[in-house]
């Protein structure tokens, strides 16, 4: 039988409570549906630790600007459910939009300092109504585990922070990145891609590749490396470059000289869409 999304805050308690009472741990796995195998390897690393597994998919209207893409935002509901199910799944959250704000609503999470830079700067808001919406789908799952993808590498310190500073009481499980073979990172925004902005969207990990060797050959000058990452995205056809730069993995602050371990982080558009992309160097 196909799975029955919940709906409700209020199921969703009586179900909690249920495994709660069992004494059985609760995994949750926040997404905004549209899923590919980015997720479902979150799916899966939740299913191999917890006992029972939360899939909710929302699509956050606070974490979008009124200029990004929230109302074209793929929303396939139907085939998400059927890949869910087929890794065996059983509970999925699917709110309507009032159910996670109701009328009245305006409590929200002023998100830590590291939430400022880079995305921060290009989308003000954005981790405002991140935040806020993680710390509900938290609560209202009670989870003991959640699953987030090193994909969104600054989404991750902010949630991790915020779960520090708050007081949540909840394991934060970073997932590595999903890539297709060519090194496409996996994004639900791919699918606004065109054959030829998909080749140019390989640029950014192509980047990644080069940046890593430039480090791991003793490449040590930060001004040095970020100009030629800049520069290598422009040559491979992007639109704009937000930014592209190496950084500090716990602070995302940039250094001038590149001491190990650093993050190289990259958001630029192709054409009207805007990736995202990161690299971890030890
Ligand atoms: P969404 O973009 O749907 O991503 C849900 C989760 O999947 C995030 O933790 C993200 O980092 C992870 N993910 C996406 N692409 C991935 C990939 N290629 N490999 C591994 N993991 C990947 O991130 C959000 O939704 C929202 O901001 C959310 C946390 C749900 C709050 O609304």
């Amino acid at each position: 039988m196909p799975i029955q999304p919940i709906t409700t805050g209020a199921d969703l308690l009586t179900l909690t409570a249920h495994f709660k009472s069992n004494h059985q741990t609760i995994g949750v796995v926040p997404t905004m549906g549209a899923l590919h195998a980015g997720h479902l390897s979150l799916v899966g690393a939740s299913l191999g630790q917890c006992d029972q597994t939360i899939v909710t998919i929302f699509v956050n209207p606070k974490q979008f600007a009124a200029n990004e893409d929230l109302s074209q935002y793929p929303r396939p509901l139907e085939a998400d459910l059927a890949k869910l199910e087929s890794l065996g799944v059983q509970h999925v959250f699917v709110p309507a939009e009032g159910q996670m704000y109701p009328d009245g609503f305006s409590t929200s999470v002023l998100p830590p300092d590291v939430a400022g830079k880079l995305e921060g700067e290009f989308r003000p808001t954005h981790f405002q109504g991140v935040a806020t919406v993680v710390l509900k789908l938290l609560n209202m799952t009670r989870a003991d585990t959640a699953f987030f993808g090193q994909k969104d590498f600054q989404q991750v310190l902010v949630i991790q922070k915020m779960v520090a500073d708050l007081n949540v009481n909840v394991d934060i499980v970073v997932c590595d990145i999903v890539r297709e073979a060519d090194g496409l990172a996996l994004s639900s925004r791919n699918v606004y891609l065109c054959e030829q902005e998909r080749m140019i969207a390989l640029t950014l990990s192509k980047v990644l590749n080069h940046v890593e060797a430039l480090i791991g050959e003793g490449q040590t000058d930060g001004y040095e490396v970020v100009t030629e990452m800049r520069q290598m995205l422009i040559d491979g056809g992007v639109t704009s470059v937000d930014y592209a730069v190496i950084a500090d993995p716990q602070t995302l602050n940039t250094a001038e000289s590149i001491s190990l371990p650093v993050v190289a982080l990259i958001a630029a558009h192709v054409g009207k869409t805007r990736l995202i992309d990161n690299r971890i160097i030890k």
